[in-house]
This record gives structure tokens, C-alpha cells and sequence, in this order.
């Protein structure tokens, strides 16, 4: 249902998304104290695509992510990465989990003491060691390409707008490689004309990376543009899931509260 114009500069043909799964969460529960977030939560991922998961502010997006990216220890149930229980995992095994696993927080949390350049030789340099330096400048390059900031290698985060910075975020993402993106809240708090470029990049990435994602958002125009299939998260339960025409046709009312 995606209506997006594809990016000039990505001339790979999309890859077609698979039944094949590479989260498959069962059963998921994780509290806080008495707080009580994921209940009996189970979705999959399927191989390449984009996957939005849409819900209230509290509803336990970002813990479910967090849980994935192993920032979270969940409390029961499972989470299987490319068929390995993430909740069974010692810590050198959770690492190379998330060597596969580029999460763009809410926050975008660029290093500010450091150039563009060398927020994203920091995590090249940490997670590629076997890279020669003439490789790691490539790859720093083809990354601020491949978000359409090629010429901003040697600012400081602070000279930049917040749609740039929320770019370079994605840069230092996807400089690595990941096979998996979380993106949490892309768009939120940027204008509409610049969250609209985020949702292009974010399909870009899909296609020119090949990645599987999870794109949690309230932000209903980037889910329509992004989202291959929709979950909507109620009560620490799947609520709803399916295409964007069942969603958007949906005569229930707390999915229509989202699409009004
Ligand atoms: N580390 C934490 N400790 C205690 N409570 C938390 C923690 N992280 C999240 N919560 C609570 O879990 C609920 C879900 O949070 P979150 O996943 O961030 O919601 P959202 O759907 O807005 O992303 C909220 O009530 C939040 O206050
Ligand atoms: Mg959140």
C-alpha cells in the first residue's frame, strides 16, 4: 500500500518480503514492580519488511524494543532472533545478536563532543575491528550518502537541524550493517515536511540495505508511508494486526482514533 516515491539514488529493486521470520516473539510478558506492560504479547517479523507496531503513548512500544534489542530483560516467554531464544543467550552470544540489530532511539543520541565523522567511526571502529581505516572512511562516505548528508562529514552535531541530526542518527545506524532496524519514534517532533523524508529514508534503507524492521510510531502519515503490515499494541496485548486497508477500513474505535 506504500505510495512512496522511491529515491533516485537507490536503484536496487525492493526486495520482496518473505514468510520467512526473523523475530518470532511467543508469549511475552515484562513488568515493572506492579506495573504490568507486556502481556502475553506474540508478533513476528518477517524477512524484509517493514513492520509498524502503532499504540497509545505508555503502551509498552518502547519496552517491546527494548526487550528485542536486549536492553531489557524481559520476564517470561520468548524472543527468537534469526531462530536463537535472545532470552536463553549468554552475554557473548547477546552481543553478536545485536551486532545484527541497529536500533535509532527516540532521542537519536549523537555524541556532541564529535564530528559527524567520528560518531560514525565510533561504532565502526567498536563493532567492524577487522576494517582498515581507508575502509571505515568508505563506509562512513556511502552512510551520509545514503541519507543525503554527504557534505556535512566534518560539522558538530550542534550545527545541524533536527532533520539532519535525526539523518546522521540513521547514518551511524546503518554504518555497520545491521540486518534488523528498530526505529523508535522516527518522526516525532520533527515538522511534517521533514518526518515525510524520514519515512522516504526509512524505505530507502529497507531496500538499499535489505533490512527487516520494526517502525514504532504514532505518527499516522509515516506509518502509511513505510508500513509493508501493522500491529497496533493495546494493554500489553496485540490488539489489532494486518494491512493498512484493514486498518484504515476498521470500523473499531480505537482504531479509528488513530486514523482520523
Ligand atoms: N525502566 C523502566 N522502569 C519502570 N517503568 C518503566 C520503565 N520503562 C518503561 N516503563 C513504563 O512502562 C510503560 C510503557 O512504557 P513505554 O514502552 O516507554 O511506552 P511507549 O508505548 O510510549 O513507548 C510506561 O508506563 C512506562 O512508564
Ligand atoms: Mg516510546
Amino acid at each position: 500500500m506504500k505510495t512512496v516515491e522511491i529515491d533516485p539514488i537507490i536503484t536496487e529493486t525492493p526486495k520482496r518480503a518473505t514468510k520467512e521470520a526473523v523475530i518470532e516473539i511467543n508469549n511475552l510478558y515484562k513488568s515493572f514492580g506492579t506495573l504490568d506492560v507486556l502481556k502475553n504479547l506474540s508478533l513476528k517479523l518477517y524477512d524484509g519488511e517493514n513492520l509498524v507496531v502503532l499504540g497509545k503513548s505508555g503502551s509498552g512500544k518502547s519496552v517491546l524494543i527494548k526487550c528485542i534489542a536486549g536492553l531489557l530483560r524481559s520476564d517470561s516467554g520468548s524472543i527468537n532472533v534469526y531462530n536463537q531464544n535472545v532470552l536463553a543467550m549468554n552475554r557473548s552470544q547477546l552481543d553478536e545478536v545485536r551486532q545484527k540489530i541497529g536500533f535509532l532511539f527516540q532521542s537519536g543520541a549523537l555524541y556532541d563532543s564529535m564530528t559527524v565523522r567520528q560518531n560514525l567511526e565510533f561504532p565502526l571502529k567498536r563493532m567492524k575491528k577487522q576494517l582498515k581505516q581507508t575502509e571505515i572512511n568508505d563506509k562512513i562516505i556511502e552512510a551520509l550518502e545514503n541519507v543525503g548528508l554527504p557534505d556535512v562529514i566534518d560539522k558538530m552535531p550542534s550545527q545541524l537541524s533536527g532533520g539532519m541530526r535525526k539523518r546522521i542518527s540513521l547514518a551511524r545506524t546503518i554504518v555497520v550493517d545491521p540486518m534488523i532496524m528498530l526505529y523508535d519514534e522516527p518522526t516525532t517532533g520533527l515538522d511534517p515536511i521533514t518526518s515525510d523524508e524520514i519515512s522516504v529514508l526509512i524505505n530507502d534503507i529497507q531496500k538499499k540495505y535489505k533490512t527487516s524492521s520494526i517502525i514504532i510510531t504514532h505518527d499516522i502519515e509515516c506509518a502509511r508511508m513505510t508500513a509493508d503490515r501493522l500491529i497496533m499494541i493495546q494493554d500489553g496485548e496485540v490488539y489489532e494486526k494486518g494491512s493498512l486497508s484493514k486498518f484504515e477500513k476498521s470500523t473499531d474505535n480505537v482504531i479509528k482514533s488513530f486514523f482520523k
